[in-house]
Formats: structure tokens, sequence, C-alpha cells
């Protein structure tokens, strides 16, 4: 597979305890949203500790090539001067949104109920995934959509003139597809309905009300049902972006894997919808605490503090909270490989469809260290070995796939051996300050052409 860059070889080598403090960047999800309703309300949106990965450079871009101003004032404070809903102009060029799924998908609802013609493209991790998820529910509205077999990008959307409201249960547990759906509805009279069977990440929701949009969410049998009322005037917001609950994974497991680690871990939004592999980790016998609860920028926040965990287990992970930890399936697996027992993970199939087949990318790679996996269409199960034990010594692929190389960077700390990806190259696409803050800990991160 390839991707938009030079690949880069990187190391992590068995190290020493991982001591002090890891400040992570801003949350992902929540600096795609600050920028796209940014750019889609009245006034300056002002954004202080916005995520400065390449996936949402991508989205900054995008909303300047809809007509938005998107200014970077330095240090992660950025501010939009947006165009209002229904405001946006035709971008001039094809939109590239790179490696990001939710960049793209958020993008394509948000333009989808306007009448101009945008043609999506990305990297070849994202012109492989399937967009067919999020065209369907905008051909409700009346988008028309043409791109390469299987619903993928490149792919040209034509928004619709006179868009009409819509009710729509999603079919797959996706923040993405009920976002964009949510967005498109934006710019329609009337309600636009989305059902959701299982809760997935609600910052649309949450940041929707918060830009003045009248919003209610209400648990039937039927499932969440979210109503929105259609063509709002949203109102400029100031928003502080929480630190990444997926990207704190990273040190918090590289703590609890590495003998005589002591890591805090400052500011991590803990929304519910997000917080699942804490708890798996709580379960399976981690020193993992919370220090100083509170709310910021109406989310929950806390420093988390990781200590090596020398008595792990491996547990059945509910299939219930697969949502709230989906993307930190393959950093779980890792540490699952340090504990005693299987960690059974079931209802896992989306995990097949994200910047790589996840389940697929770690099953090889730990089974390549010396790891048992089974698996099946959406489960998994990793064998552990217990700490001490876990072989490593090998180089394995990162599949265009920032979680796949930053999980067995964390997974080298703690092997016999070294563990080498075939490029570390996507970590910037989500946490382009990891090799430095983890080494900071005291990881031996090396990059093997450097
Ligand atoms: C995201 C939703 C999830 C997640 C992704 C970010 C979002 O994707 O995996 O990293 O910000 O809405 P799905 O909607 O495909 O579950």
């Amino acid at each position: 597979m390839s991707g938009h860059g030079t690949p880069i070889p990187m190391t992590s080598r068995p190290c020493g305890p991982l001591k002090g403090e890891a400040n992570v960047p801003g949350d992902k999800s929540i600096s795609h949203r600050s920028l796209i309703l940014g750019a889609l309300s009245v006034g300056e949106t002002r954004v202080t500790g916005l995520l400065e990965g390449e996936d949402v450079l991508d989205t900054a871009k995008a909303m300047r090539a809809f007509g938005a101003t998107v200014t970077d004032h330095g240090g992660g404070e950025w501010s939009v001067q947006g165009v209002g809903v229904g405001g946006f102009a035709e971008p001039e060029n094809v939109i590239d949104c790179g490696n990001s799924g939710t960049g793209v998908r958020l993008i394509m609802g948000a333009m989808a109920t306007s009448p101009i013609t945008a043609t999506f493209t990305g990297d070849a991790s994202l012109n492989s995934r399937p967009m067919g998820r999020v065209t369907d529910p905008l051909a409700l509205f009346g988008t028309q959509t043409v791109g390469r077999q299987g619903g993928r990008l490149p792919m040209t959307l034509v928004g619709a003139a006179d868009p009409v409201p819509v009710r729509y249960v999603v079919p797959v547990p996706s923040a993405q597809v009920k976002s964009a759906v949510l967005l498109a509805g934006l710019n329609t009279s009337g309600q636009t309905v989305v059902i959701e069977k299982e809760a997935t990440r609600d910052h649309t929701e949450r940041m929707l009300q918060g830009f003045g949009a009248t919003l209610t969410v209400e648990e039937t049998d039927e499932g969440r049902v979210i109503t929105l009322d259609g063509q709002p005037e949203l109102q400029a917001q100031t928003i502080v972006v929480p630190r990444d609950p997926s990207s704190a994974a990273f040190p918090v497991c590289a703590a609890i894997i590495t003998p005589g680690s002591d890591v805090l871990v400052p500011n991590i939004g803990l929304n519910p919808t997000r917080a699942g592999l804490f708890t798996t980790l709580k379960e399976m016998g981690a020193d993992l605490t919370y220090e100083n609860m509170r709310e910021e920028g109406g989310e929950p926040v806390a420093d988390l503090r990781a200590k090596f965990s020398p008595n792990l287990k491996g547990i059945a992970v509910p299939p219930a909270r697969a949502a709230s930890m989906i993307d930190e399936y393959p950093v779980l697996s890792v540490v699952a490989s340090f504990a005693e027992g299987v960690t059974d993970m079931q209802g896992v199939k989306e995990l097949r469809v994200k910047e790589s087949d996840r389940i697929d990318a770690m099953a090889k790679g730990l089974r390549a260290a010396g790891v048992q996996v089974d698996e099946g269409d959406d489960w998994w199960k990793v064998t552990g070995l217990g700490h001490g034990n876990v072989p490593g010594g090998v180089t394995v692929a990162s599949v265009l796939d920032h979680r796949i190389a930053m999980s067995f960077m964390v997974m080298g700390m703690a092997t016999q051996k070294s563990m080498t990806v075939d490029d570390g190259s996507p970590i910037a696409t989500s946490f382009p300050i990891f090799e430095t803050l983890m080494g900071n800990l005291g990881a031996q991160l090396v990059r093997d052409n450097a």
C-alpha cells in the first residue's frame, strides 16, 4: 500500500521505567468538528488546543476551499470566520482529505445540502474505505454521488438544491455517519431525525447545541433518537479542545506494561462515549487512577495516572462497550499480550474498515512477535504471555495506519527484543509529537533511516 510520503521505518527498544508528564495533543474528533461548525456559523470562532495533525490540517484546508477563513495564530490557537449555514462556496479544486475518514465523511455531510458540487479524494488508505455508509443517507436528502466501484473515493458529490428532511436509522455504530446526516440536516428545512441503536461519540450533538442549534436527544426503545431543527443560524463560539483520550491511550498503556513506570497524563477528555478503554484496563487489573475530575467546555476532564501493573489478567470486553473504545482495540491488544490469560474482544466488526483492517494488521504483527491471536469476522482473542515473556524482535507493517504504528511502538517498550514498524510516518496524522513525548518519558524510539 502506498501513502503520500517516504516511509519512515521506526524501532522501539525495550526501555527502563517511563516517568513524568505526558501532554498529549488535542482531541481529533473535536478538532475536526470545531473547524467545520466554525465554518458553518456566523462570526469568528476561536479554537484553542486544536490538534495540529495532518488529518485536522486537511480539514482546515477544505474549509478554506468552501469559503471560510481559517487562520493559524500559532501555539494551537486558531480562528475560523464562518460563512453561515448554507453559505458554502463551490471549491475550485479537488478536496484532498489525506488519511482522514472523519474529515471526508463530515465534510461530505456538511456540503451535501448546498447547491454546489465537490470532488473528494484521499491517500491509498482512505481511497479504499467505504463511503456508501454516508452517501446512502445523503441520497435521501437529494444529494447525488458518483464514485469508484464499491462506493470508494475519488468521488464527486452534487449537493441537493432543494433538500428534504430525513429520518435515518444508522445501520452501523458510526459517529461519522450520524454526524454526516446531522450536518446535512443543518441546511434542510424541517426536522432531521437520526436514530442510533448503540450510542457512539456525541461530540457533534454537544457542539451543535453549543453553537445554538435546537437539537434534542431521547433514549427510546428504538435507540437514541436525535432530532435537529433545520436551518438554524449558528453563532460563532470559543472552543477549548480537551486532550485526546485516544492519544492518551498510548502513554497510559506504555506505562502499564513497562516495569517501574509512573506517568501522569493531564487534562484528558473523559466523555463517557470515549472512555471505554480506561474502564477495560481497570478491569484487567491496571493501576490507573483519575485525578482532579472536573468539567471543561461541556466535556468531563481528568488527569490520568498510570503505573506499571504487574498482575494484568485477560478479560472478556463487553461488546456493548465497543463503540466507546473503538479506536483503542489495537493498543488494548498489546496490553493483552502482557496479561495472563485470554482477552476476548467481541462485536468489533467495525475495526475491519478503519484506516486499515485493524484486526488483521494487529493479528499479523502480534503473531510475528510471538503472541497467539485467534480471529473471526467480528471478534478476536489475544492469549497473553505475561510480563517479561513476550518475544518481539520483528519488523511489522503499519499499513498506513497511525494507531497500528503507535501500538507496535508501545509494544516494543516491554518485549524481550525491539519492535520495528516498516513506516511510522502515519503517526503524524493524529499524534505528531508522539516520538518526542514518549522519548521524554524514557522510551527509546529511533528512526531507522535517521
Ligand atoms: C470518529 C468516529 C469513529 C472513530 C474515528 C473518529 C469521529 O469512526 O473510529 O476515529 O470523530 O466521528 P466511525 O464513525 O467509523 O465509527
